[in-house]
């Protein structure tokens, strides 16, 4: 059942549409994959999702560009579920998620927005039915995937500083804001603000919920002063809105820099 990586495909269709929001991966240009291997697994998740989850993005403390295969075989979702359950892709919140099928809870479509194409999901998918094994062609699994014991790195600080685009941002929201806003806690109380599902959506151009507030925009492009989003963060604050993260002390200054930065670049789905 293991289909050799077809060499036509990957040149096919490196004309898929690249959705211009997001900057995939040039190399690959977004390209189709197809085969079942290992390796054309990783090939799927480098044209599709190191934009966001690799070592240096590892937006939701999903890293799949070190070691895939210890990072979510077996491994629990922040929603509870398994990442990977081997031989089963419809109990694999990583597939449902690409297949745009994420189980409440379990956030939203990967990648966001368009969600992966037709063949890279069916190569995720026969690949998880297969075992999710290390195979990268019958020959030499002499990959050590033994044992690395990253339970999550809880490494709270990233490895790269932080930049002025929102890969970076929605970074910072998984570790500082997602306690109280992710998709299952939604700002508890009543109003709720979600920071997970759609965080763009909910904060680019929208207003506030608050009462009397509701002309206040979150995130006005260009112009950090008519954004309450950051004067929440900056604290500078006139009659709306909370300084946040709630009980919790102000942002690194290097940190909102960044997401002035971000904002004043006129707050794009760009990311470098
Ligand atoms: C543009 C950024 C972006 C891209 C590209 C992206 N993701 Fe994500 N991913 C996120 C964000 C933000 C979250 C947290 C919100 C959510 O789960 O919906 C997340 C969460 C996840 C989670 C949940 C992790 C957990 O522990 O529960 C999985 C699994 C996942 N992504 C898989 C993928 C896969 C597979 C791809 C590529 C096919 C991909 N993502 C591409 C931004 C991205
Ligand atoms: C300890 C909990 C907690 C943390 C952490 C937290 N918030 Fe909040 N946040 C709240 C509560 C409570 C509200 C007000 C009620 C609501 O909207 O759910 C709120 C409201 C907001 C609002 C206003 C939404 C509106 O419609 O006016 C924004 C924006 C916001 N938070 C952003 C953030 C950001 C960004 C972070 C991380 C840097 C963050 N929060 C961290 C608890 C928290």
């Amino acid at each position: 059942m293991r289909i050799g990586l077809t060499a036509a495909a990957a040149t096919l269709a490196a004309l898929t549409a690249c959705d211009d929001t997001f900057n995939y991966n040039k190399e690959h240009g977004g390209s189709v994959v197809s085969g079942d291997t290992y390796c054309d697994v990783q090939t799927v998740f480098e044209s599709s999702c190191f934009t966001c989850h690799s070592a240096a993005a590892n937006i939701a403390e999903l890293d799949l560009e070190t070691d895939a295969h210890a990072e979510i075989v077996d491994q629990s979702s922040a929603g509870g579920g398994t990442l990977v359950v081997p031989g089963d892709r419809s109990s694999s919140v990583l597939y449902l998620k690409a297949a745009g099928e994420a189980p409440s809870g379990e956030g939203g479509i990967m990648p966001p927005g368009p969600g992966l194409d037709a063949t890279s999901l069916e190569t995720l998918g026969a690949w998880i039915d297969g075992g999710a094994t290390t195979d990268c062609d019958g020959s030499s699994g002499g990959d050590d995937t033994g044992s690395a014991d990253d339970t999550g790195s809880t490494d709270d600080s990233g490895p790269a500083g932080p930049t002025p685009d929102w890969c970076w941002v929605q970074t910072m929201h998984a570790d500082r804001c997602f306690s109280c806003h992710d998709a299952a806690r939604n700002g508890y109380s009543g109003g709720g603000f979600d920071l997970e599902t759609d965080p763009y959506g909910a904060l680019v151009n929208a207003t506030s919920s608050e009462m009397y507030c509701t002309d206040e925009v979150l995130v006005s492009p260009g112009s950090t002063a008519d954004s309450l989003y950051f004067q929440q963060l900056d604290r500078t604050l006139g009659d709306c809105g909370e300084p946040m993260p709630e009980r919790a002390e102000r942002l690194p200054q290097e940190e909102l820099d960044a997401i002035a930065g971000w904002i004043n670049a006129g707050a794009t789905q760009d990311c470098p």
